[in-house]
């Protein structure tokens, strides 16, 4: 393709979230965030394995396939983009084409990861959280379903960005935590965030980390404010009852192939 037929491709499939270089020519060069996400990238960029030689990646919410692209260049054995919205993957596949490099990007929403009957040495999952109305249950099924060790995760994060010391157990009649700044906050949006009808809930950082915790996904470190690298953890399920609505039972031990 030379570069003017890559000009007319790109314009029929836009409007693009991600910007990049296909061929020469800039993908959404006009973005509200600038080079986005290269921007993001570099921040967190050494803080994933250089030579990912062999590793498979799960890129949940690909969109245009920017992360995908970049996990291939570092040589990954297998990547597989997924999202909701055929207008991205279409982006994705083409920006796949033009660039030469070999990822599967398939329509699927997170909560049908477990059909994918797999597990992924690295799963990304940046900036869904909070589009989802059911954000804890979307962690939950990648840690039971298609996590084996690293997550790559980041939401937008609004409130305090103190993190409060939490004890095991609150009394009832021990209201004050609940007002502390630092204490795990989820914010609703019932009406419009950002003009963005798919905006649910936004997280203090305080809620951010104990939700990943909870699902079960160890912090390791946190190169950028909203991203923070993760690794699988087993989660004990107290053998009195079910932990959550879901999963309602099962024992999670070790990171193995998809039960
Ligand atoms: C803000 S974009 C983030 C794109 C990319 N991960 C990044 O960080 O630049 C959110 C993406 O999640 C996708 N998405 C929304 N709901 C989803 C769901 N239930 N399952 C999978 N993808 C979803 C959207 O279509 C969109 O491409």
């Amino acid at each position: 393709m030379n570069e003017e037929q890559i000009t007319e491709r790109v314009a029929e499939l836009g409007p693009w979230f991600h910007n990049m270089q296909l061929g020469g020519v800039q993908t959404a060069p006009q973005h509200f965030l600038g080079d986005y996400p290269a921007v993001k990238y570099r921040h967190f960029r050494t803080s994933l394995p250089a030579d990912m030689t062999g590793l498979s990646v799960l890129d949940i919410g690909c969109n245009g396939g920017f992360y995908s692209l970049e996990m291939k260049r570092r040589g990954a054995a297998r990547v597989l983009g997924i999202d909701t919205d055929e207008r991205y993957l279409k982006q994705a596949r083409f920006a796949a084409e033009v660039t030469g490099l070999d990822v599967q990007f398939d329509r699927l929403p997170v909560w049908d990861v477990a059909a994918l009957g797999e597990r992924f040495d690295l799963v990304i999952f940046m900036g869904v959280l909070y589009h989802l109305r059911h954000p804890l249950l979307a962690l939950d099924l990648i840690h039971e379903h298609v996590s084996k060790d690293l997550l790559l995760f980041q939401s937008m994060q609004r409130g305090s960005r103190d993190v409060a010391e939490l004890k095991e157990n609150y009394d009832f009649n021990e209201p004050a935590p609940f007002d502390e700044a630092g204490y795990p906050k989820l914010h609703f949006i019932e009406r419009r965030y950002s003009h963005d009808q798919t905006n649910w809930w936004v997280p203090n950082r305080a809620c951010t980390e104990a939700m990943l915790r909870s699902a079960g996904f160890a912090i390791e470190s946190q190169p950028e404010e909203e991203v923070y690298v993760c690794r699988w953890r087993p989660v004990a399920v107290p053998a009195d009852g079910p932990h959550a609505v879901y999963p309602p039972s099962g024992v999670r031990s070790a990171p193995g192939p998809a039960r």
